[in-house]
């Protein structure tokens, strides 16, 4: 019998094969992350641990969590976790990759369609009241068929994001690490983002990426929000550089209803939904939890990172 930490209740059935298969869990209570000082205390007696990416797994936690031995991230982003810290303690980190890899290319293509077709705008116009008379020339956009688009990683969710865009009659680039990416940013009306975040994708949207696009041109990102340097994206959209973004992710989380960002133009963002479906959320459970069961029965997890 393993004890086994849960930072909260996740979709789906499959979270009660912890429990069932013999192990001690505790799930933490509430739908939102737990303090740190709560999550400190939660895991001092813990074998394993099934954490959310608003959980960092770093070397405070582990000090904390002297027993140890096995990490599952409920996301297949794991850069709320010190990678190295974890291996330094020979503990293996679990992901659950490809089952949200659908949810999040769709959305990717509802933000670059709402954000291409102006909807924020156009949807506040109608609440607000200035939508006065049909406009010939009122909120036009660009269409997808024929349009340009720039796939930025093109990994499971890059490909499938590319592959819907197709089906619009876009033309899709993809553009990998050893890519040019200013000049591919410069060739695009539009630019997906689907890379990790790492110290080498951090800020890879700065002030200069934004220069290299091509006017009026659109941002989208369901990857991770510090991609972009927000200060620079912001500036793009009120200067009409960029015509428009749509985010699923930013700095931080949430981003504060004050935050400047939010007052630039033709700007679409949603609370980090990108897996949000039943059915991507209740697989992500199932492979959360094999992962977990596979590194608490002393073997390699179905979904190791690095492994
Ligand atoms: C992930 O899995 O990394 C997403 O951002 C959340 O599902």
């Amino acid at each position: 019998m393993a004890r086994i930490l849960v930072t909260r209740a996740i979709p789906g059935p499959a979270l009660a094969q912890l429990a069932q298969a013999g192990h001690a869990v505790t799930i933490l209570p509430g739908e939102l992350p737990p303090d740190r000082d709560t999550l400190l205390a939660a895991v001092a007696e813990a074998d394993g641990l099934l954490c959310m990416l608003t959980e960092r797994v770093d070397a405070e936690l582990l000090a904390a969590a002297p027993k140890l031995r096995a990490v599952s991230n409920y996301a297949v982003g794991t850069d709320n976790i010190d990678l190295g810290a974890v291996a330094a303690r020979g503990i293996p980190v679990g992901n659950t990759p490809d089952v949200l890899t659908d949810a999040t290319a769709d959305l990717a293509l509802a933000l670059l369609l709402a954000v291409a077709r102006r909807l924020p705008e156009a949807e506040r116009a109608v609440r607000e009241g200035t939508w006065t008379a049909w406009r010939a020339s009122g909120w036009l956009g660009l269409e997808l068929r024929g349009a340009r688009l720039a796939i930025v990683g093109a990994g499971r969710i890059g490909r499938a994001t590319g592959e819907r865009a197709a089906a619009f009659g876009m033309v899709v680039e993809n553009v990998g690490r050893r890519d040019n990416l200013h000049a591919a940013l410069a060739r695009a009306d539009a630019v997906s983002l689907h890379v990790p975040l790492t110290d080498a994708t951090q800020h890879l949207m700065d002030a200069r990426a934004f220069a290299a696009m091509r006017p009026g041109a659109i941002l989208v990102n369901t990857a991770r929000g510090g991609i972009v340097d927000q200060a620079a994206l912001a500036a793009a959209l009120h200067s009409g550089q960029l015509g428009g973004a749509g985010l699923d992710v930013m700095t931080p989380e949430p981003l504060p209803t004050d935050d400047p960002l939010l007052a630039a133009p033709n700007l679409l963002v949603v609370p980090h939904i990108g897996s949000a479906t039943h059915r991507a959320r209740e697989a992500m459970t199932r492979l959360a939890v094999k992962n977990l069961l596979a590194a608490l029965a002393g073997e390699q997890m179905p979904h190791q990172v690095g492994a």
